[in-house]
């Protein structure tokens, strides 16, 4: 079932090679759900909405992006699809909106019954005919994999089809009896990434490098850091990028902060640090970096000694990124640099173990180190097996982002420290050896961020 949102055609200057998902992709990850789902529990149906349409204002909807699990299992984009799965006959519906001459004038084509069927699907039928068609799809099932919460609008009417079928009881129907979460199989499926699912990845890491480096390039004191964003935003479409893979953060000196800055309409000074957290998403997948440089100047004293602090246990995140190791590993060793470092530099005083245990050290490091990356920017799959954390295994994707930041306000600090803010971001796959850095070249070091800028 594509063809719809395949990739855009590689962007000529990238000596990498392109991963067009084909149709052959989505029916085996359909293929695959189906045997665990038939593993699990024989008598199941799935039920996967598209994402909804939301307004923006008046008559004007936000961009529509499809539900990641949805274009995992489908990679069909048009809103207001349902993908029914039946684990006994092996079965993909689709229900699809209807062609309509008179909206395609305005909106564009549409697949229609016909387009859903030459994508992959068994069958097909109009989405109004949904709420007639699912009662059956459900009657004498005893599982159904749907994700309840996600939208009250939907819950409503699978709720409502369930109750269609316990009223044909009497007709020796039986209704299904549990309401199972589809990311319990469907999130391990996009936790471990295929080669074609990585070969994405680098085309959206690259990208973002580009980005990355045209705004270090680019970047002059007196800019605003909207002129910055407007540079990461046109490398990403010029190069087939669909769009942002979160909302980009350019955030100058105290902004830098703020770890989920968005408005970005601060005027830059020089001597300042920018820090630019930005990542496009390319073929739905996403990639997701930060860097952080100075402005117009060399980095000053307290600046290079807070960045090369953070590099250092960027580095030694990467390093530790092995199968085996965990999540939870590579954010303790990370906030042990980091609170070595703290307390070297005086910003932090007292035994080291004991900042660590009472996590005096989140007064400047705050969040974890690392998520999983994948179609969504923090993507799915479980952190914790049994109640510890997961171990990772080859094929698994997430960043390496240790932090400092130091308040603005921080009175308790020398003045010469405050405000300095500084994340070092980078994707990891993890491979049987050594870990694969997908957007590496990005300039890190301090030579390298020097010789990168344009002071
Ligand atoms: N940009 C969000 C994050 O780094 O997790
Ligand atoms: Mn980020
Ligand atoms: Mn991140």
């Amino acid at each position: 079932m594509t063809g719809v949102a395949s990739p855009q055609p590689r962007p000529a200057r990238f000596p990498f090679a392109m991963c067009t998902h084909h149709s052959e992709t989505f029916a085996r990850r359909r293929s695959a759900f189906l045997d665990a789902m038939a593993v699990a529990s024989p008598s199941s149906v799935a039920v996967l909405p598209a994402a909804p349409v939301f307004v923006r204002n008046n008559d004007v909807d936000h961009e529509y992006r499809q539900d990641s699990d949805f274009f995992y299992l489908t990679g069909f984009d048009e809103p207001e699809s349902v993908l029914v799965l039946d684990a006994q006959d092996r079965k993909a519906t689709l229900f699809v909106r209807p062609r309509d001459k008179d909206r395609e004038v305005w909106d564009g084509p549409r697949a229609g019954v016909d387009g859903a069927k030459a994508l992959g699907a068994d069958e097909a039928f109009v989405v109004s005919e949904l709420d007639e068609k699912l009662p059956t799809m459900l009657q004498d099932k005893r599982r159904v994999y749907y994700r309840l919460g996600a939208s009250r609008r939907f819950d409503d009417r699978l709720l409502g089809a369930i109750d269609r079928v316990k009223g044909r009881q009497r007709l020796g129907h039986t209704a299904p009896t549990e309401i199972v979460d589809p990311g319990a199989v469907l999130h391990e499926m996009r936790l471990r990434k295929s080669p074609v699912e990585i070969e994405t990845m680098r085309t959206a890491a690259h990208i973002t490098r580009e980005a990355h480096e045209l705004a270090m390039r680019r970047t002059r004191p007196g800019m605003h850091e909207y002129e910055v964003e407007a540079l990461l935003l046109d490398t990403f479409r010029r190069h087939g990028s669909e769009r942002p893979a979160y909302g980009s953060i350019v955030g100058s000196g105290p902004n830098a902060c703020v770890l989920h800055y968005r408005k970005n309409d601060r005027r830059i000074d020089g001597g300042e640090l920018l820090l630019i957290d930005a990542g496009c998403e390319f073929g739905y997948y996403a990639s997701d970096v930060t860097r952080t440089f100075p402005v117009g100047r060399d980095f000053s004293r307290e600046q290079q000694a807070i960045y090369e602090l953070v590099l250092h246990a960027q580095e030694e995140g990467i390093a530790a990124t092995r199968p085996g190791a965990t999540l939870d590993e590579i954010h303790r060793l990370d906030v042990d640099i980091i609170t070595r470092g703290l307390v070297g530099f005086g910003l932090l005083t007292g035994d080291v173990k004991e900042l660590i245990e009472k996590e005096t050290y989140k007064r400047f490091f705050m969040h974890r180190t690392s998520h999983w990356l994948g179609m969504d920017v923090h993507d799915v799959g479980a952190y914790f097996e049994s109640g510890k954390p997961r171990r990772l295994e080859p094929g698994m994707v997430l960043t390496v982002e240790p932090g400092i930041y130091i308040a603005p306000d921080d009175d308790s600090v020398p003045p010469q420290w405050r405000g300095i803010g500084v994340r070092i971001e980078d994707d990891v796959l993890v491979t049987t050896a050594e870990p694969e850095v997908l957007t590496a070249g990005i300039p890190k070091t301090v030579d390298e961020v020097r010789r990168a800028c344009a002071t």
